[in-house]
């Protein structure tokens, strides 16, 4: 597909990367053998989005919740997190090339240093491109991230920089890890789970939901195609007639 064989676009989408678990386990292979091949269903579907012309994608990679998995499972997902960042600086003219600005939401301060700091750099060296903004949410929770921009908010009252009444939805989003991006317009959530997890929470509150049994790894073109198809033909009323 392209741009052209849909009448509307979402402006951003967020995928919750469901399902390598059960992948993994209904071919006899181990938990982390599901996140390598979802690390790659990962690569396809941003790939094809920005392809596509979709200017927004968040791709749930790591919960604040998901620390609570065994530990060789959390570091087989952040050495494939490393393995993603290296890439992404390997690549870096070719991702400039295609316009690509990289960014990630979530708690940094609990990520290993030599990740933050490959982090810090690559969003830097993409910090000026426009095309695709490609967020990744590591260690991300969206209580935390609301409860983080609600405490600067509240110190900006006390400095006196700040009012009550100053205090909006929009200067609230504002400070959130998304900052100024648009808000969700479709979640995409695959596995045959219908919960949010703690995902954009704020980002989504009139976002459309697609939900498939598909497990992440077996994720395709087609099934983000489907998804788009559904999209198009909501009626999105915010609240109107
Ligand atoms: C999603 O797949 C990846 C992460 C949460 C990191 P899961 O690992 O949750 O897969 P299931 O849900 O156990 O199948
Ligand atoms: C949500 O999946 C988090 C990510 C995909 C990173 P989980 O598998 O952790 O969600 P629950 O536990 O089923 O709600
Ligand atoms: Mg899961």
């Amino acid at each position: 597909m392209t741009a052209a064989d849909f009448t509307v676009l979402p402006r951003h989408v967020a995928v919750i990367m469901d399902g390598n678990g059960r992948w993994a386990k209904k071919r006899g292979l181990s938990r982390s053998e599901g996140h390598i091949e979802g690390a790659k269903t990962f690569r396809k579907i941003g790939e094809y989005a920005g392809d596509l012309g979709i200017k927004h994608i968040t791709f749930y990679a790591f919960s604040t919740e998901n620390w609570s998995r065994p530990e060789n499972e959390v570091n087989a997902i952040m050495r494939l997190f490393g393995d993603y960042l290296q890439e992404a600086m390997d690549r870096l003219d070719e991702n400039r090339e295609k316009g690509i600005r990289l960014r990630f939401l979530g708690d940094r301060s609990a990520i290993a240093p030599e990740l933050a700091a490959l982090m810090d750099t690559v969003e830097t060296l993409t910090a000026d491109m426009t095309k695709v903004n490609l967020n990744i949410a590591v260690n991300y929770g969206s209580q935390q991230e609301i409860t983080h921009a609600v405490r600067s908010i509240a110190e900006d009252v006390r400095s006196g920089s700040l009012q009550p009444e100053d205090i909006t939805p929009a200067l609230i989003g504002s400070r959130l890890y998304t900052g100024d991006q648009p808000p969700v317009d479709l979640m995409i959530r695959p596995s045959g789970e219908q919960r949010i997890s703690n995902f954009l929470l704020w980002q989504s509150a009139y976002a459309e939901f697609w939900y498939s049994d598909v497990l992440w790894p077996d994720f395709t073109e087609r099934d983000f195609d489907e998804a788009l198809r559904a999209y198009e033909k909501r009626n999105r009323r915010f609240g109107g007639i």
